[in-house]
């Protein structure tokens, strides 16, 4: 079955919430600031955040002045963005991305962060985030870099109780495919950037020692 690697995605997530902002992540400490800077000043703006988790960018978006929307299907990842300063001014909805959006209204800008490699129909999910935008709209998109699937490395943390390495179930898919399924939903690409960590960076966040040099991280800007 074509989306069978997915079938633990929503649990696995859920079992990752308690530590997900804990864990030493490189990847999000890579993306934090080139998504921020993809976006620019947030404020005012109606934005739509697919796949938020714990909340990462669609508090920061609230925080800094945008309207937001945030949906996510894991119950615990979405509980622990609710805990977060700031929490009252986002909407957040529990949904599947694999679905259409369970949204009348249009934005201004779609953030997705680190959640592409969990979905297998990337053309649903840009032609959903196509749909929601507003005439010249913007979208901006994280994935892990499928550079690093050749490393053997997905989505995946350790469970400190048990001590076991949990990954919720990842699709390697390509850039181009990424790119390609965002040009057929509409969209025209602005920006792709992709980013490998220095040593500098390796310093600070050991776990991404193995991977200087090597591309991690895909952030892609979309007009609609
Ligand atoms: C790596 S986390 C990223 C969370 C957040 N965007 C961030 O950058 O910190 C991936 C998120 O995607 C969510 N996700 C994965 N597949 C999904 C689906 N089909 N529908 C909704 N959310 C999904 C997971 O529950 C998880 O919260």
């Amino acid at each position: 079955m074509a989306n069978e690697p997915l079938a633990n995605v929503r649990a696995g997530y859920n079992q990752w919430a308690a530590i997900y902002d804990h864990d030493a992540n490189p990847l999000q400490a890579l993306e934090g600031p080139i998504i921020q800077a993809a976006i620019g000043d947030p404020a005012g703006l109606d934005a739509l955040d697919l796949g938020c988790g714990t909340g990462r960018h669609a508090l920061w978006l609230a925080n800094n002045g945008a309207t937001v929307t945030a949906l996510d299907f894991s119950e615990s990842m979405l509980a622990e963005a609710a805990r977060k300063p700031g929490a009252e001014k986002v909407r957040f909805i529990s949904h599947d991305l694999h679905l259409p959006l369970p949204l009348s209204e249009h934005f201004e800008l779609v953030v997705s962060g680190l959640v592409l490699e969990h979905l297998h129909d990337l053309n649903h999910f840009f032609t959903e985030a196509r749909r929601a935008l507003r005439p010249g709209g913007r979208a901006v998109v994280s994935a892990m870099h499928p550079a690093m699937f050749l490393q053997g490395t997905q989505a995946r943390f350790t469970d400190p109780v048990s001590g076991e390495i949990v990954k919720p179930g990842s699709v390697p898919h390509s850039v181009g495919e990424f790119v390609m399924a965002a040009v057929r939903a509409g969209f025209t690409p602005t920006n792709i950037t992709e980013l490998a960590p220095d040593a500098n960076f390796a310093t600070r966040f050991p776990r991404a020692a193995k991977y200087v040099g090597w591309p991690m991280l895909v952030v892609i800007s979309l007009r609609a």
